[in-house]
C-alpha cells in the first residue's frame, strides 16, 4: 500500500487555505493510503521571533485538534507531534552530514526567510528542510501531498535519500511530492493576487477555520471584488470573483462554471451571501467536533501518545538501520 507522510506546523490559527489546499487533501487520501500526519513542533522553533513557548504548547494542542475534527481518522492514520518521536532530530543529525552547505544555501524558502535578516538568522531555519527529510524518509513515504512551496523541499529529501542510499545502502525510499490541483489555492479576501497565509494576510483577508459565522459572512460580504458585475472565472481579469468562486466550488463540490451560471446576472451582493453561506454550512460540522474535542483534552493527548507510539515503531527500526549503515557501534556490541 502507497505510504502517505504530510505535515503543517503550528505556527497560528488554521485557515480556509490550510482546509481545501491541504486538509481535505489528507482526509481523502486515508481511502486508499497509509497515511501519517505530522504536527511539526520543532520546525515552529526556526523563527526565534516568532519563538513563543506558551504559544508554541497551546498552537500544537490546537492544530492536533483541528486536525482530528476535520477527518483525520486515529484508527485508520497515524496522527502525532513530531517532537514526541526523538528519531526526527536524531535522523536530523545523520542527514547534516550527508546534506551540502550549498544545496541548504540555495533553498528558496531559506533564501526567502533568510533576507534582510543578516547573521541573527537561526541554525535551526538553514536545516529546516533536512529535519523535513528525516520526517518523510523515516517512514518510507512514497508520497507526501504539499503545496507547490514545498517542491524543492521534497526534492531535496530525494537528493539526501539517494545519496545516502548510494553511499551507506539501501536504507530509504525515494519519496515523490503530490499536489493538490491548483484551484484549491485560496487567495486573501482583500488582495485576491496573494495567497490566503496565517503571517501576511490581514485580519479581514484571512478566514480562519474557527471563527464565528457572523465573523466569516462579513468578511466574504467585503471581500474585494472589481466595479464590474459579471459573475464568472477569470483569475486575471477578476481576481477577486474568481477566489469566491473557487472557494464555493471547494466547499460545496460543485463545479466552478455551474455556479458561475447560477449566479451571472444577479449582481455581486447575492452571490457573496450565498458564498458566506457555503462556508459557513461547511464550517459548522468541523467547528461542532473541534469543540467538542476541546472538552476532553485527556482524550486528545492519549489519542497524540497513542500515534506517537505507533509512529515510533516504524522511524526506530529506520533509524537503527541507518546508523548500523553509516558505521556506528551498536549499543551492546563491540
Ligand atoms: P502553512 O499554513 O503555510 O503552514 O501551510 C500548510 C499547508 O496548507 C501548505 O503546505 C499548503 O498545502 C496549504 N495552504 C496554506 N495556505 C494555503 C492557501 N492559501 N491556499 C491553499 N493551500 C494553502
Ligand atoms: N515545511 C512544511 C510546510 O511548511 C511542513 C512540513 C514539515 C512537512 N515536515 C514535513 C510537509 C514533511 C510534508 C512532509 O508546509
Amino acid at each position: 500500500m502507497t505510504r502517505v507522510f504530510s505535515g503543517m506546523q503550528p505556527s497560528g490559527d488554521p485557515h480556509l487555505g490550510n482546509l481545501l489546499g491541504a486538509w481535505v487533501n489528507w482526509v481523502a487520501m486515508q481511502e486508499a493510503a497509509d497515511c501519517i500526519y505530522c504536527v511539526v513542533d520543532l520546525h515552529a522553533m526556526t523563527s526565534p521571533a516568532e519563538h513563543e513557548p506558551e504559544t508554541l504548547r497551546q498552537r500544537t494542542v490546537e492544530l492536533a485538534t483541528g486536525m482530528l475534527a476535520v477527518g483525520v481518522d486515529p484508527e485508520r492514520s497515524i496522527l502525532f507531534v513530531q517532537s514526541h518521536v526523538h528519531e526526527h532530530a536524531e535522523c536530523t543529525w545523520l542527514f547534516n552530514c550527508v546534506a551540502g552547505f550549498g544545496e541548504l544555501r540555495k533553498q528558496p524558502q531559506f533564501k526567502e526567510k533568510s533576507e534582510g535578516r543578516g547573521e541573527s538568522v537561526s541554525v535551526g531555519l538553514f536545516d529546516y528542510p533536512v529535519l523535513q527529510t528525516a520526517d518523510i524518509l523515516l517512514y518510507h513515504a512514497d508520497e507526501v501531498p504539499v503545496g507547490e512551496d514545498q517542491r524543492h523541499h521534497i526534492e531535496l529529501a530525494r537528493d539526501i535519500g539517494q545519496r545516502f542510499n548510494h553511499r551507506f545502502g539501501d536504507v530509504f525510499t525515494l519519496p515523490r511530492a503530490v499536489h493538490p490541483q491548483a484551484a484549491s489555492r485560496v487567495m486573501d479576501l482583500q488582495d485576491p493576487t496573494s495567497k490566503m497565509s496565517k503571517s501576511q494576510s490581514s485580519e479581514k483577508g484571512i478566514i480562519r477555520l474557527l471563527d464565528d459565522p457572523k465573523q466569516i459572512v462579513k468578511k466574504v460580504k467585503s471581500a474585494v471584488t472589481d466595479s464590474a458585475t459579471d459573475i464568472r472565472h477569470d483569475r486575471t481579469e477578476k481576481p477577486g470573483v474568481s477566489n469566491l468562486l473557487e472557494i464555493f466550488s471547494g466547499v460545496t463540490g460543485e463545479p466552478i462554471e455551474k455556479l458561475a451560471a447560477e449566479y451571472d446576472g444577479g449582481g455581486y451582493g447575492p452571490f457573496k451571501q450565498a458564498v458566506a453561506e457555503a462556508v459557513v454550512a461547511r464550517l459548522e460540522p468541523f467547528q461542532d467536533r473541534y469543540r467538542e474535542l476541546e472538552k476532553d483534552p485527556a482524550e486528545v493527548a492519549r489519542l497524540l501518545s497513542e500515534g506517537a507510539a505507533r509512529a515510533r515503531e516504524i522511524a526506530a527500526p529506520t533509524l537503527a538501520h541507518a546508523k548500523q549503515a553509516m558505521g556506528l557501534l551498536p549499543p551492546g556490541e563491540a
